[in-house]
């Protein structure tokens, strides 16, 4: 699902990563851990094609990304990656239903079709009954739960979490992290993880760590 080669990233003259060759099947769960600093979320946020690498290359599901520019990569990015970040990143003026609504009506989807697809992932995870609610009427782990829902709406070829338990409770997080495998089981959802957490790291089907630029 995902293939990066000798992915090369510098700030200035600091070169966070050296030479990153990562391959991820689909279905399957890998987990990033490394020191604070060591390049985890500049590595996810090229993955996610949100950043870019100065050199190296990168396939997702079939397609050469660093070829595409402007809107057909924003495209692709609404399409094939589903993003979950550390502070849930809705938006908090619109209501949990909204919040999951929105990559669908970027893709072009009508209302109809997106709130329905948005009900059933919500109630998949438990949170229909918090539909109308706005994220700061819900809890940490709804807040969470329902970016996960965001995430996986337009059905992404693979999800990309940067430290998504890190401002939950250990019951919260794993809750979540069970989350993750529950969706891995029905859906063959891929997903690569970046976490402090040592026992999600460690459920992962595979834990990468990077150090000095490279993965270990
Ligand atoms: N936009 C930027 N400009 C310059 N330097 C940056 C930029 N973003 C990150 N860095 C530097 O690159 C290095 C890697 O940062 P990154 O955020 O990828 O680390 P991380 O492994 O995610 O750390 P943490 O576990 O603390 O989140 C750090 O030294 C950071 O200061
Ligand atoms: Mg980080």
């Amino acid at each position: 699902m995902i293939e990066a080669k000798h992915i090369r990233k510098l700030y200035g003259s600091l070169e966070v990563l050296k030479d990153i060759n990562l391959e991820v099947a689909a279905g399957e769960i890998i987990s990033i851990v490394g020191a604070s600093g060591a390049g985890k979320t500049t590595l996810l946020q090229i993955l996610g094609t949100l950043d870019s690498a100065n050199s190296g290359e990168l396939w997702i599901n079939g397609t050469d990304v660093l070829k595409l520019k402007n809107n057909k990569l924003a495209h692709f990015r609404n399409k094939h990656i589903g993003f979950v970040f550390q502070f849930h990143q809705l938006l908090p003026e619109f209501t949990a239903l909204e919040n999951v609504c929105i990559p669908a009506y970027i893709a072009g989807l009508s209302r109809k079709e997106a709130e329905l697809r948005a009900k059933e992932q919500l109630e998949f995870l438990g949170l229909l009954e918090r539909a109308e609610h706005k994220p700061s009427e819900l809890s940490g782990g709804e807040q969470q739960r329902v970016a996960v829902a965001r995430a996986l709406m337009n059905r992404p070829s693979v999800v990309l979490a940067d430290e998504p338990s890190g401002n939950l409770d250990s019951e919260n997080a794993k809750d979540l992290h069970n989350l993750f495998f529950h969706l891995r089981e029905h859906y063959n959802q891929t997903f690569v993880i970046v976490t402090h957490n040592q026992e999600l790291a460690n459920m992962a089907d595979r834990k990468l760590v990077i150090k000095d630029g490279m993965i270990e």
